[in-house]
């Protein structure tokens, strides 16, 4: 049926339910250009203010589904099962997940993004070992997948192509945040793409979308429940990120760390979160008989990593690209760390260089934060507590500005409250 922009726009306005032809011929229009960026930002903003009903969104959901290509992996000779992050700071999870799910006989086709503001992107991440290229063929992919168990690329532009756009336009008109729209958006490029399962892991917290445990498990059931409808079986976890992941925020530094988890050791968090998702996702691939413990251990999942990397051009073994300055933050006082924000440090990382403040801007590889104490951890008057790195020294100002009020230590232990990592699952 032919709709007009504006009778879409002024029903969402007035908080009307939009029917199924109205938002099949508003995406398809959008995506053709019939329907100009002004417009859609006004429907997104109507739509961030006056919420959808679930049929809307598995409508819109389906609608910028079917502006674009679907992957197939039923060739494969392995189940398929994929990891989707809404995004947190040292959140370098999938780097040892996709290889260490593989090693436990399990195919992980991980479509990646790049960096955008605060939160890092696997993709830049990934592109600080030498040689490592993101762009993969379809063929290219599908082999990977057979001859090595996981690949970890950018998504090509045949791929739910209304969310592109609509994505970027969202990211200049303040209509990120709406969980309809932020649902929609993941779970299109996630079913397109092809997975048999799916685990999600919400963020929750301040270096997170979500600040607000409720936000983010109406997000994270949204989400299951578009997957589920979809044929795919969707699991979230909902996880704290009002603490940055591990010790390092940044492109380099990050691999590194994910490299010392692959080879058996590496922080507590980031191998308790890994192991979690991994179970996870074997599960929801029908292999939970295999523990990814004993995978870790044994060295098998270093083996995947390394012909993972390998297989994309990249060099494992090569040394990874450092900054070419440093500054450390001293502790100011004896005692114990008891809040590390997610947020400060992220935007610390970001200002060093290791983000980006638009689509087209490079990333500097070595640029980033390390920390040497996490919440819960003793420090002492004059020690390190976090070293800064970057290649351009005018940087190290504004990102000591950003970590201004960003932790606390406390004299005595009892300040000290240890908050859980994984808060929730939802299936
Ligand atoms: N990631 C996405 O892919 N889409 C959103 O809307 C938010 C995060």
């Amino acid at each position: 049926m032919q709709h007009d922009a504006v009778e879409v726009i002024t029903a969402k306005r007035d908080r009307a339910e939009l029917s199924d032809s109205q938002i099949d011929w508003v995406i398809d229009a959008y995506t053709r250009g019939e329907v100009a960026d002004e417009q859609m930002s006004a429907l997104a903003m109507a739509i961030l203010l006056n919420g959808m009903t679930r049929r809307e969104i598995a409508r819109w959901t389906d609608a910028m589904i079917r502006s674009g290509k679907r992957m197939d992996f039923s060739g494969l000779s392995r189940p398929t099962a994929d990891k989707h992050s809404t995004g947190g700071v040292g959140d370098k999870i999938t780097l040892p997940l996709a290889p260490l799910v593989a090693a436990c006989g399990v195919a992980v086709p991980q479509l990646s993004g790049r960096g955008l503001g605060h939160t890092g992107g696997t993709l830049d991440k990934l592109e600080s070992i030498p040689g490592w290229r993101a762009s993969l063929s379809n063929d290219e992919m599908l082999d990977q997948l057979e001859s090595v168990g996981a690949v970890v690329c950018a998504a090509g532009a045949g791929l739910a192509p209304a969310d592109k756009k609509l994505y970027a336009l969202r990211d200049v008109t303040g209509t990120v945040p709406a969980i309809p729209l932020i649902a929609s958006s993941i779970m299109s490029k996630k079913i397109a793409e092809g997975t048999g399962s799916l685990v999600l892991d919400v963020k929750v917290g301040t270096g997170a979308f979500m600040t607000d445990a409720d936000a983010a498990r109406e997000l994270a059931r949204t989400m299951v429940d578009l997957g589920t409808g979809a044929g795919v079986r969707t699991v979230a976890l909902l996880t704290d990120m009002s603490t940055p992941l591990g010790f390092t925020a940044g492109n380099a530094i990050e691999v590194a760390e994910s490299v010392e988890v692959l080879a058996g050791g590496g922080p507590a968090d980031v191998v308790e979160l890994t192991l979690a998702l991994a179970r996870e996702m074997l599960a929801g691939a029908g292999r939970d008989g295999v523990d990814p413990a004993d995978r870790l251990a044994d060295g098998s999942a270093m083996d995947a990593w390394k012909a993972m990397v390998r297989a994309q051009g990249g060099d494992p073994d090569a040394p990874l690209p450092t900054a070419r300055e440093s500054h450390v933050v001293a502790a100011p006082s004896t005692g114990v760390l008891t809040r590390l924000d997610a947020m400060a440090v992220g935007m610390a990382a970001w200002r060093l260089g290791a983000g980006r403040a638009r689509k087209e801007d490079p990333v500097q590889a070595g640029a980033g934060v390390v920390w040497h104490a996490r919440p819960g951890d003793d420090v002492v008057a004059g020690e390190p507590l976090l070293t800064l790195h970057t290649d351009e020294p005018e940087r190290f100002e504004r990102a000591l500005e950003s970590l201004e009020g960003g932790y606390d230590i406390a004299a005595d232990r009892s300040a000290y409250t240890p908050e859980p990592l994984v808060i929730d699952r939802i299936a």
